[in-house]
């Protein structure tokens, strides 16, 4: 007998992106994100703008999410929602709509956290695109957090390595802000490090051991080198913007790069994913299908509206925890700081 289709509603709200999702199995009917550009203003996100945004864009997300999938809110089987980590003023809107829609529809309610999320997204189905084996190592790289996972099951995951002070796409980020782009300006380094030369300028780059970051003393590398650059020359980030940013991109890279290929060595994996906001970034993405040639791996890059927040991979991550019943009741919190732990 052919089992029967599950259809979980996902809902994210962690950070400045508002979303939902619907999902049939392991199918995207729907993936709905109200983004924030109200912090672009402020050099980062402010919680208190955020968590108020999440409240006045969480009924249209919704409801936008379940009209463009088509499916009435009687069909879903559960509704999954992201617990945690990431602001608590953001969490909490997410978390309270669930709760409550979940009460009212009579459904059950499934929390996800947001890292094992960004990781399953590789679970999505899509069309001529293999899912990773297990076990398989995920460099995890986002605006909060940069791990190394070691994916033993779908809910069985290990951290082997994080970031000791910034994550990788703070480190973008705030070197974005010292050349003078919006927050959040990782992209906007990426566009311009397509136009110059990745080694026209050479950053201090940090010795820490086993499998852990920091990217912390690259900030303060980049501010003095400005800093005495444009001392100089008035004009010096203008007239070597694109170089500045091909420059920083290749030392985040190479920074993430040697870490991953180390412990893929040390633990003889060969099936290596990245996820996350940074994974978008296209130095990223080329580096890591260089070296998957070069040492034989099978790489697994997300698709790029499954890198950045949203609600596809909370859902999908709904749909394993709902094949193991594993559902929380009305007394579940949000929590800002959550660890990626082992079931
Ligand atoms: O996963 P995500 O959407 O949110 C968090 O959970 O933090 O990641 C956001 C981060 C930001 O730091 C953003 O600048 C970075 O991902 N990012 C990029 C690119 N696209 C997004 N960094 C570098 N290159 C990109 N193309
Ligand atoms: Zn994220």
């Amino acid at each position: 007998m052919a089992q029967k289709d599950i259809i979980i509603l996902g809902i994210e709200s962690s950070c400045d992106d508002t979303s939902a999702a619907v999902l049939k199995n392991n199918a995207v009917l729907s993936n709905l994100t109200a983004g924030q550009k109200v912090h672009e203003l402020y050099g980062g996100v402010v919680p208190e703008l955020a968590s108020r945004a999440h409240q006045q864009n969480i009924i249209p997300v919704v409801d936008g999410a379940l009209k463009l999938a088509g499916v009435d809110i009687n069909e879903i089987d559960a509704i999954a929602f992201t617990r945690g980590p990431g602001l608590l003023g953001s969490l909490l809107v997410g978390t309270s709509f669930a709760k409550s829609f979940a009460l009212s529809l009579n459904k059950p309610l499934i929390e996800v956290n947001h890292m094992m999320g960004h990781i399953l997204a590789h679970f999505i189905d899509d069309e001529g695109k293999s899912k990773p084996e297990f076990p398989f190592l995920c460099l995890t790289v986002s605006g909060g957090h940069t791990q190394i996972v070691l994916v033993e099951d779908y809910l069985k995951m290990k951290v082997l390595g994080s970031t000791i002070d910034d994550a990788a796409g703070e480190a973008f980020d705030k070197a974005a802000k010292l050349l003078g782009f919006p927050y959040p300006g990782g992209v906007k380094i990426d566009q311009h490090a397509k136009l110059g030369n990745p080694n026209a300028f050479d950053f201090a780059k940090p010795v820490i051991k086993g499998y852990d970051f920091s990217f912390s003393g690259l900030k303060t590398s980049i501010l003095y080198f400005l800093q005495k650059k444009s001392a100089q020359h008035p004009n010096f980030i203008d007239e070597n913007l694109n170089d500045l940013c091909a420059s920083i991109q290749r030392t985040i890279v190479e920074i993430l790069m040697k870490k991953i290929t180390l412990c893929a060595k040390d633990l003889n994996i060969k099936q290596i994913a990245i996820a996350g906001g940074v994974s978008a970034n296209s130095g990223l993405r080329h580096a890591l299908t260089e070296t998957g040639r070069e040492k034989e791996w099978e790489v697994f890059i997300p698709k790029f509206e499954y890198c950045t927040d949203n609600a596809a991979m909370i859902a999908i991550t709904g749909k394993y925890l709902f094949d193991k019943n594993q559902f929380v009741d009305q007394s579940v919190s949000a929590k800002a700081r959550l660890p990626l732990s082992i079931k």
